[in-house]
């Protein structure tokens, strides 16, 4: 059993080194990313604003908006990478998030050895970290390479290697920000599949992508953020069709 709830939560990044007088501030304002803050000498970005909702076991939750618009920052909030300025998180569920693949990997050692660093980390048992090895190793499709250090590697190989490291794992909730456009065509497939087994393992799911065929296949319920706030937030849908007409007056 999963939940997650969220009553109006915020997140306030300090833009350290900035003094406001050296920003033009209003020219800012009119980007789409989020809202500036002018405060006595420094300025902040108001990531999230006053966030409330509920998900519940079975929810997939797609998150939507411009460039900036906070979902990034809402997932690592979700993670609990960031603590919230205001407002109350409560999660209950063990986690697993796919942000940057690349993250915690040593070019240093070869494929194998990251695997086996990351099942250490992950606190899992010899027998576990045999399995998901194996695992990883046919999934990556890498062959003697994963016996070599990273910095050998294609960048399209150490794709493979990240996603399969960190889509080996399941977890009751999965947060995933943007990791579906990696790779070649026949590899974003190959992941679409893992990912899409992934979800169906989880009890939670949340999304963020700019692809929104993704989150009509995945997802049963929308967030859209605009500013850090909430716009519209229901079933998938609805939340499309009621963008499209706002977005068509
Ligand atoms: N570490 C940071 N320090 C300061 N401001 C940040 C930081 N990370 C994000 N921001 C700002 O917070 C706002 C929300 O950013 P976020 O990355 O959450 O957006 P996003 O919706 O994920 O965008 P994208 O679609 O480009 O991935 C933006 O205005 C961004 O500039
Ligand atoms: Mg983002």
């Amino acid at each position: 059993m999963a939940t997650i709830e969220l009553n109006d939560v915020s997140l306030v990044y300090p833009l350290y080194g900035t003094k406001s007088r050296s920003l033009k501030v209003s020219v800012l304002q009119a980007a789409t990313g989020g809202k500036f803050l002018k405060e006595e000498a420094t300025v902040k970005v108001q990531a999230l604003d006053r966030i409330s909702f509920k998900l519940e076991n079975g929810d997939r939750l797609g998150l939507i908006g411009h460039n900036g618009a906070g979902k990034t920052t809402l997932l690592k909030v979700l993670a609990k990478i960031y603590e919230p300025t205001s407002g109350k998180l409560n999660i209950s569920g063990k986690l697993n998030s796919l942000f940057d693949i690349m993250v915690g990997m040593d070019h240093g050692l070869t494929g194998y050895e990251n695997v086996l660093l990351r099942g250490l980390i992950l606190g899992l048992s010899k027998k576990q970290i045999y399995n998901v090895v194996s695992e990883i190793e046919e999934f990556a499709e890498l062959g003697e390479f994963i016996h070599l250090p990273l910095n050998s590697y294609s960048s399209g190989m150490l794709v493979r290697l990240g996603f399969a490291i960190i889509t080996s794992i399941s977890s009751e909730i999965l947060l995933i920000d943007e990791v579906l456009s990696v790779g070649d065509a026949r590899f974003i497939d190959k992941a679409r599949k893992r990912i899409s087994t992934l979800i169906d393992q989880s009890h939670i799911m949340v999304l963020s992508t700019h692809d929104h065929d993704v989150i009509r296949s995945f997802c049963n319920k929308v967030l859209w953020l605009e500013q850090g706030k909430i716009k519209l937030f229901g079933n998938t849908e609805e939340v499309f069709q009621e963008r499209d007409r706002l977005l068509s007056t």
